[in-house]
């Protein structure tokens, strides 16, 4: 590729990234799905390191999530609320476990050939690395601050810095605790964790929405975001939000937990709901057995839940590891496959069943979705396309809801 070029489409990724940014992040009305926005992203990210002349200042690759809204107060973060890396591949995943390998035993390329320097380092010849695997929960990142056992302070991660203070949101939430339960926590405690909304709570809030004819949710990601940024939070309680804690930041004073997995113990005693299938895997083939499970089980949860998120569990492990700009090394999603794609729609016709029933049927250019190929579906909702006036031509998001017959 031509350096002119090179600059041209970094320009180019950059201002598209951006829309797509404010639409999802701000507007919360998202026009590509997850994977297509990843794919942008991760173009930008290669093209901004074999051209770094080119990398510009605002580039979309420098935030880490959002633009802070103006309306509710900012928070800056003591300590910034990263990104994971992710990926779809399992074999990804190795290589992820590779690195963790080596970035822990300084002399791992020795101790694979059986080096005698091979005790110097933390990790004993053939031992495996302890790991977390958990859902990834497909919520909004959240930060809750305790001060001697007292809810203080609740804010959502905003660009990965400055957040929004969304307390009096967050104290609606009824699995968040307002007083830390059980003796012995931290004098300080800031918790991060998602919230979200059940699948069931989500579609009646969309039915309730279009009969007082407003506008729907796309999902019920983007239902727990505007819920937990509105200015007033006796409309939040009917949302119904919960919270499932998953990582920390700040953690002062008695018990500090020497892993992950005791930390999440830890905060069950504390009063916070953590998710039940959350595991601790002695190695990566418990991690990757794990993955496949869950995305058998994905449908049937009560929530989405977009992929696993799998982490050493050893804390001093993870400082070891450090991180990036971005996101920490000790962790990694593995994202299932996407349930959404846009496409264009070519046409709407009618399909005539075998009793007479009429049903509107919307004729796609056939597109990849969550690992089959779609051209076709039926409208069901027909009175919510002649609302929304999708006809051909347009580019919609298509979201698959159950198996593809
Ligand atoms: S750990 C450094 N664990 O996924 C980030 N995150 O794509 C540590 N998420 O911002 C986060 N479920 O909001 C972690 N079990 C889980 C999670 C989880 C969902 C979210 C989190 C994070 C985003 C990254």
């Amino acid at each position: 590729m031509k350096p002119s070029e090179a600059k041209k489409e970094i320009e180019a990724l950059s201002t598209q990234i951006e829309e797509h940014n404010d639409r999802y992040y701000v507007q919360n009305k998202p026009s590509i799905s997850d994977a297509e926005y990843d794919r942008l992203l991760k173009r930008l990210m290669a093209l901004e390191e074999e051209f770094p002349q080119f990398k510009l200042p605002t580039s979309a690759t420098q935030r880490v999530g959002a633009k802070v809204e103006g309306n509710l107060p900012t928070v800056t973060h003591r300590l910034k609320m990263l990104s994971l890396d992710n990926t779809y591949s399992i074999d990804e995943i190795k290589l992820w476990y590779e690195r963790v390998v080596k970035g822990l035993s300084p002399h791992a390329g020795d101790f694979l050939r059986s080096s005698p320097h091979a005790g110097d380092s933390l990790l004993v010849k053939g031992q495996q690395i302890s790991l977390t695997a958990e859902p990834k929960i497909d919520g909004v990142s959240c930060a809750l601050t305790y001060k001697e056992g007292q809810l203080v302070l609740g804010a959502t991660r905003g660009d990965g810095s400055v957040g929004e203070d969304v307390t009096h949101n967050v104290k609606t939430i009824r699995s968040v605790p307002l007083k830390l339960k059980g003796k012995g926590h931290p004098q300080q405690l800031e918790v991060r964790g998602e919230v979200y909304m059940d699948k069931e709570d989500f579609a009646r809030l969309n039915r309730q929405r279009q009969e007082q004819g407003e506008e729907l949710f796309v999902n019920p990601r983007n239902a727990a975001s505007g819920s937990l940024k509105l200015l007033d939070s006796r409309l939040t309680v009917s949302r119904r939000l919960r919270f499932f804690v998953h990582s920390f930041g700040i953690l002062e004073g008695k018990n500090h937990p020497e892993s992950q997995w005791e930390f999440l113990q830890q905060c069950q005693t504390y009063g916070f709901a953590v998710n039940p299938f959350s595991l601790l895997c002695k190695n990566l083939d418990e991690v990757i057995r794990f993955c496949h499970q869950m995305q058998q089980k994905r449908q049937e949860l009560l929530y989405d839940v977009d992929g696993i998120v799998i982490k050493v569990n050893n804390l001093a492990q993870q400082q070891q590891l450090g991180a990036t700009m971005k996101s920490p090394r000790w962790a990694v999603a593995f994202k299932f496959p996407a349930y959404q794609a846009t496409t264009l729609v070519k046409e709407i016709t009618v399909q005539v069943g075998r009793t007479g029933v009429v049903t509107p049927v919307a004729e796609f250019q056939p597109v990849f979705c969550g690992g089959v190929t779609i051209s076709r579906a039926t409208l069901h909702n027909f009175d919510e396309i002649k609302r929304l006036n999708i006809n051909s031509g347009d580019r919609v998001l298509i979201e698959r809801a159950g198996d593809v017959i």
